[in-house]
């Protein structure tokens, strides 16, 4: 059965995203024919941890699709506040919402809301857990600048513990065929073990685990750098010791192949120097453009009732 919410990579078939692409690309092409596609709609933002791209993709897109957009970039001018739970603020939204988007430090906490809200809950991120429509951005800008997703050797580099971009990725990219992975990242930041047990070792993946990039940059067709996840640390002195372990410079891009894409979820802090920005490897801002097609594109699709179940 199809579930009618996006809280995890695999509840969209690999079928259901090639739909999501195909559209997103025909809105890109003309928008002009989808700017009354959700007039009357309404979408709610719920964003209990700070945001650019996800939550201004999630609202612009909308808007260009003719709906409006309620919501809080702040938990505390909420009832949150207060002390109202993720499952009472999820029913009343429904109450005034047709879709609820959510980011949430605590893992889980989006299914939670899904399970007492009675409109579609989207995760827009849920702690060092999964972010789905990141993975929806991220294929789409390989699928579109590289022209497949199968056969290729992704290398993720920096924070593959705490970053949830990095999970999820992983996971929806399990499913094609032929991709490698490469995991850049020092011991502490390795990627957690059901993220290695479940997915990795469980489907047979073709993957290994190193410490350098100099050495892996000239085999990989895609470079997914990521931020050292400042919030997810328990102690500073941590942070501050792993913070600068992997920066891309110009230097490190000669080692790279001439086809190489670079991306990144952003915010950038450290891990790619600006300098790299002018090299036409460096994709990330052209990533975040795609983010903003591909969520009119879920939008569109979770509003007119496909996905609801
Ligand atoms: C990412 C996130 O929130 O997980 N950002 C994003 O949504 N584009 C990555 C990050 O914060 O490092």
């Amino acid at each position: 059965m199809e579930s009618k919410n996006l809280l995890e990579p695999m509840d969209l078939t690999v079928e259901e995203l090639e739909e999501l692409f195909d559209l997103a690309e025909k809105i890109m092409e003309a928008p002009e024919k989808y700017t009354e596609a959700c007039k009357g709609k309404l979408m709610a933002t719920l964003f209990y941890e700070p945001s650019t791209r996800t939550r201004f993709s999630f609202e612009a897109a909308m808007l260009r699709l003719g709906g409006q957009n309620i919501g809080f970039s702040e938990a505390g001018s909420s009832s949150v506040a207060k002390g109202e739970s993720i499952a009472d603020t999820a029913s009343t939204v429904s109450c005034y919402a047709d879709l609820i988007v959510m980011r949430h430090p605590k893992e889980g906490a989006p299914r939670v809301a899904a399970n007492s809200a009675r409109v579609p809950v989207i995760n827009a991120g849920d702690g060092g857990h999964q972010h789905p429509t990141q993975t929806l951005t991220d294929l789409m800008t390989i699928r579109s600048l590289r022209g497949s997703l199968t056969h290729m050797t992704v290398g993720l580099c920096g924070d593959l513990k705490f970053g949830r971009t990095v999970h999820s990725l992983i996971k929806a990219l399990s499913r094609y065929e032929g991709v490698r992975f490469v995991l850049i990242s020092p011991e502490e930041l390795r990627v957690p073990d059901y993220v290695r047990k479940e997915i990795l070792d469980k489907k047979g993946l073709d993957y290994r685990e190193v410490e350098q990039m100099d050495e892996v940059l000239p085999e990989l067709d895609v470079l997914y750098m990521t931020r050292v996840q400042k919030e997810r640390f328990f102690n500073e002195e941590d942070y501050i010791r792993l913070k600068d372990r992997f920066i891309l410079d110009e230097e490190k891009m000669a080692l790279a192949g001439e086809k190489m894409m670079v991306l990144h979820p952003l915010p950038r802090v450290n891990e790619i120097a600006v300098e790299v920005d002018k090299d036409p490897r460096a994709l990330y801002f052209e990533q975040a453009r795609y983010g903003m097609y591909i969520r009119m594109a879920l939008i569109m699709t979770m509003l007119q009732g496909k996905r609801r179940g």
